[in-house]
């Protein structure tokens, strides 16, 4: 019963539109209907700059973070937190509060990672600065990281790499148009002007 609790809690705060509230707090274009229409960090700082997408980022990491680390200090099992990962990050991709027009949930589903340890963390983020600096698109970062992320946790943790896995296929899946875009050319890199439309 209480597992049943938190896994809708775990939804509801993910349904929390980060990207949104920061952009009217500071009267930014809407992140849903501007840039790649996607209301997540990276299209933030496309529209809004550094300050407004940190605090997304951190606010959408923390969405994922907070529920799996009650629940892992509740006892519960594997299994069970790895559910409450994957209902984390559907909040974020299909918000309640938002219509369920919401993210890919990247930054939500390394929060949810991060309880898992610090070595997993680590490779995650030296993965992501590689592509990124390689290649400046922030969403071959995302795709190539996620796509590890199920590898990785086998060689650290394997009890959780069915949920991983699971979490890696819904965010692929949410990045279909980028996958589009970056076959076709037109998806626009970091710090260019350039904006996608979904
Ligand atoms: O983490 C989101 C990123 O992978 C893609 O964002 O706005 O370029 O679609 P965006």
């Amino acid at each position: 019963m209480l597992a049943i609790l938190i896994f809708v809690l775990a939804y509801l705060l993910g349904s929390i539109s980060s990207a949104i509230l920061v952009s009217r707090l500071f009267s930014l274009p809407d992140p849903r209907s501007h840039g790649s229409n996607n209301p997540g960090a990276t299209n933030v700082y496309r529209l809004g700059g550094a300050l407004p997408a940190c605090l997304v980022l951190i606010f959408d990491i923390l969405k994922g973070t907070i529920p799996v680390w009650g629940a892992y200090f509740l006892k519960f099992e594997p299994f069970e937190l790895g559910l409450i990962a994957v209902a984390a990050c559907l909040g974020h991709m299909y918000p309640l509060f938002f219509s369920f027009r919401g993210g890919k949930a990247v930054a939500t589903a390394f929060g949810s990672l991060l309880p898992i340890g610090l070595s997993l963390a680590g490779l995650l983020i030296f993965t992501w600065l590689v592509i990124i600096a390689v290649t400046r698109y922030s969403s071959l970062a995302a795709l190539v990281t996620v796509s590890l992320a199920p590898l990785y946790t086998w060689l650290i943790k394997p009890l959780y790499t069915l949920p991983v896995a699971f979490i890696t296929i819904l965010i692929i899946f949410r990045h279909r148009t980028n996958i589009i875009r970056l076959f076709s050319g037109d998806e626009p890199k970091v710090g260019t002007k350039k904006a996608p439309t979904d």
